[in-house]
This record gives C-alpha cells, structure tokens and sequence, in this order.
C-alpha cells in the first residue's frame, strides 16, 4: 500500500496555481493511517527519543500517534496565545507578514532528546521556529519527520543548514 497515493491533491486551493496536498484522505483511510504512522516511526527505532513535538494543528494530529507508537510523551508547539502557562516564543515568517509558536517552558527538560513531527513540510519555516524553541530549553533534536515534503520549497536545505536530519514518506514536485 502506497501513502502518496492516498494524499488527494486538489489544483487552484486556496489559490490559483497552487496545488493542495490533503492529507485528510491518507487520515481517514484505517490502514492508510497506520501504515504512515508505522513509516514515519520505524527508522527511529533503537534510538532514544524522549518526546514528540507537533506543530499546531495537523501536526497533533499526527505527532499524537506518533508519540503513542513510541511511548514517549507529546508536547505541543502552537501559535500564539493558546497555551496557559509560561512560554517560550519564536517569530516565524508567513506568506504574508508573520506569525509567532509557543511552547510550553517545561515541556521539555536539558538534553531529552526530541522528534519534531509535522504533515508538511515546504519553506521549512514552521519546522525552523520549532527547532528553535527546543533549543532553547537545551532539547537534544534527533530529527524531524514529515508525511509530505514539498522539495521545491527548500525545506530540507533550510533544516539540514540547522544540523537537523529531515525524513519525509513522499515528495511532490509540481504537478
Ligand atoms: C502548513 C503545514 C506545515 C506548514 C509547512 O501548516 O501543516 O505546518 O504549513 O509550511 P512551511 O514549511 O513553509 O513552514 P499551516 O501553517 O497551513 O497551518 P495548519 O497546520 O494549522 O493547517
Ligand atoms: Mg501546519
């Protein structure tokens, strides 16, 4: 069974000329859902790894069941102004204007070792702000997983740039 060919693609959303990757379909897809889960855990096995952090919103959705096959705990980075206790901030840009990801002070301790788990991955500029707030709290990063990598868009330079080992379970470039 194929992952990529569970993700629907939909032309001009949200706008013309751009091609939506949606995952909704690979999520709804009972043995789609777990074999992606299943890849994205798989080369990570014998390593230690402490947490999963997931990057509001569909990374949570994702980043929970990825935690769960490892047994380790979740921690969420989200954007700004949804988490209620003290905060570690990082700007990060947007298409238009920017934007801010929080994560929680003592969501993780000095060297855990930490995955960051996301859907997508395209400018890499979501995934770089999280890395930054783990370093912050002296979180040991052991790499970051995504379903879908966008190779176009740079990313994984971006990330490697930062030291960070990127793995993805499909690409798609252009159409
Ligand atoms: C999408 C996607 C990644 C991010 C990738 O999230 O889920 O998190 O963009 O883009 P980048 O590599 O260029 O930073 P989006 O910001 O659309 O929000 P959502 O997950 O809350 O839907
Ligand atoms: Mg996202």
């Amino acid at each position: 069974m194929d992952v990529k060919s569970l993700i629907r693609s939909i032309p001009n959303y949200p706008k013309p000329g751009i091609i939506f990757r949606d995952i909704t379909t690979l999520w709804q897809d009972a043995r789609g859902f777990r074999r992606a889960v299943d890849e994205l855990v798989w080369p990570y096995a014998g390593d230690r790894i402490d947490k999963v952090v997931g990057i509001e919103a569909r990374g949570f959705i994702l980043g929970g069941a990825v935690a769960h096959q490892l047994s380790v705990g979740f921690v969420p980075v989200r954007k700004k102004g949804k988490l209620p206790w003290q905060t570690e901030q990082q700007e990060y840009e947007l298409e238009y204007g920017t934007d801010v990801m929080e994560i929680h002070q003592d969501a993780i301790v000095a060297g855990e070792n930490v995955l960051i788990v996301d859907d997508l991955l395209a400018t890499g500029g979501t995934a770089e702000a999280a890395v930054k707030l783990i370093r912050r709290m002296a979180g040991e990063i052991v790499g970051a997983a995504f379903i879908v990598e966008l190779p176009a868009l740079g990313g994984r330079e971006r990330l490697d740039t930062l030291g960070i080992r990127v793995r993805s379970l499909c690409q798609f470039e252009g159409d």
